[in-house]
């Protein structure tokens, strides 16, 4: 069996659930449109609060269980969609290949959740209490609540006692949880990286034996978000072309691949790195590309972009000729040309679609949307390896 989720842009409408002729399943995915996305970001930049919230996001906090450390904050992510707990309450969902728990608000949740949807047990008859501890600790502070266990509805597939966690403090994400389209996140990494090593959705779905392979691949859809899908158990060749090329994860953390080096313009940036060092993350949970802040910093004084006050982003003005920026995995180019890594802002402003961030375990590269919106990923749980292909 498949599942097809469908991504689509948060000015368009949610598509509810539906199955196509040949027995596919979908649900909508929505997301944040580019502008509000980018809106926010220079918005941010001004306000002295919300810097100081932001300035902690990425420096993770050490001494922490390997499985409860987050590297992202989700202020870069734009991609969501409906999933189904207990029967019949539905909550937006990043769905995310950086992480592996799946968490929603509690309905014990206050401040913190904004008016985000909020998971109550009591209206639920599948419910079965766990109560242990969920935390998850970000530079910022905690997101914590508690596990609790209950049916989980993806895309018309039942996933038969999913533990997730009701977070009940999302305090450690601030304003981006806050303000944000998503009322939780439901995590796609292996289990290594799970809090609590608690099984994953997708894993769940691979164990009761609903998915007729132990895949699952992103189609992100257009600029705009429209007509995006996340399939469940395969693939669907209608929204790539040419073959699959696939590639050997090199850890079962994060969808984590070998990446040979980056070249733009000429300019070869990570090939010097350590072949430890020279792995990349395929992260649907992430909007944009992410790698070293010198390196970054660099690649944004090649092309003449300037650094905005926060998070080692940049801005550049639109309609500047950029070059082409190319990603080497495995021993295959994945060039993305100079108007596929921007993020058009209105007002002649163009966001630079890379951003610095040290991940602890790196330095690595992080490549999100950017990357998936122009090859479609698929992430192959049972072979261990992902594979990329021209979206259409
Ligand atoms: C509660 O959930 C945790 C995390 O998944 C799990 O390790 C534990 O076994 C569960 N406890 C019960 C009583 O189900």
């Amino acid at each position: 069996m498949r599942a097809v989720i469908s991504l689509v842009c948060a000015a368009a409408l949610y598509l509810t659930p539906s199955l196509a002729e040949d027995g596919i399943r979908k649900i909508g995915l929505s997301k944040v449109a580019d502008r509000d996305f980018v809106e926010k970001k220079l918005k941010a930049s001004d306000g002295d609060v919300l810097r100081e919230s932001l300035r902690h996001h990425f420096e993770i906090s050490t001494g922490q269980e390997p499985g409860n450390i987050i590297v992202k904050d989700y202020q870069n992510a734009q991609y969501y969609g409906t999933i189904t707990l207990g029967g019949n309450q539905n909550f937006d969902v990043i769905f995310d290949t950086g992480s592996s728990n799946l968490w929603v608000a509690s309905y014990k949740c206050w401040f913190s959740c904004g008016l985000h949807h909020r998971y109550n047990s009591k209206k639920s008859h599948t419910f079965v209490a766990n109560n242990t501890d969920f935390n998850i600790q970000y530079g910022s502070g905690p997101v914590s609540g508690y596990f609790s266990t209950d049916d989980l509805d993806l895309g018309g597939l039942t996933v038969e006692g999913q533990t997730f966690a009701e977070v009940t403090d999302a305090s450690g994400l601030g304003l981006a949880f806050m303000i944000g389209k998503f009322d939780g996140i439901l995590g796609m990494g292996f289990d290594s990286i799970s809090v609590a090593n608690t099984p994953t959705p997708f894993q769940q779905l691979m164990a009761q034996g609903r998915l007729n392979s132990g895949m699952f691949a992103f189609y992100l859809g257009g600029a705009d978000g429209k007509d995006g899908e996340l399939v469940l158990g395969g693939t669907d060749p209608k929204h790539y072309t040419g073959d699959i090329v696939w590639v050997d994860l090199v850890s079962e953390t994060y969808w984590t691949v070998g990446l040979d080096g980056v070249t733009l313009d000429g300019a070869t940036y990570h090939a010097s790195e350590t072949a430890k060092a020279k792995a990349a993350i395929i992260d649907s949970g992430t909007s944009l590309l992410a790698g070293p802040t010198a390196e970054v910093a660099a690649m944004a004084q090649q092309v003449g972009a300037i650094k905005l006050p926060i998070n080692n982003e940049y801005v550049i003005p639109c309609g500047m000729p950029l070059p082409t920026l190319t990603f080497t995995i495995d021993g295959k180019d994945y060039p993305l040309n100079g108007d596929e890594y921007v993020i058009n802002a209105g007002n002649g402003i163009c966001l630079l679609a890379i951003m610095g961030i040290d991940v602890p375990a790196g330095p690595m590269w992080i490549l999100g949307d950017t990357f998936m919106r122009k090859y479609y990923s698929v992430f192959d749980m049972e072979n261990k390896r992902m594979g990329f292909a021209r979206s259409t």
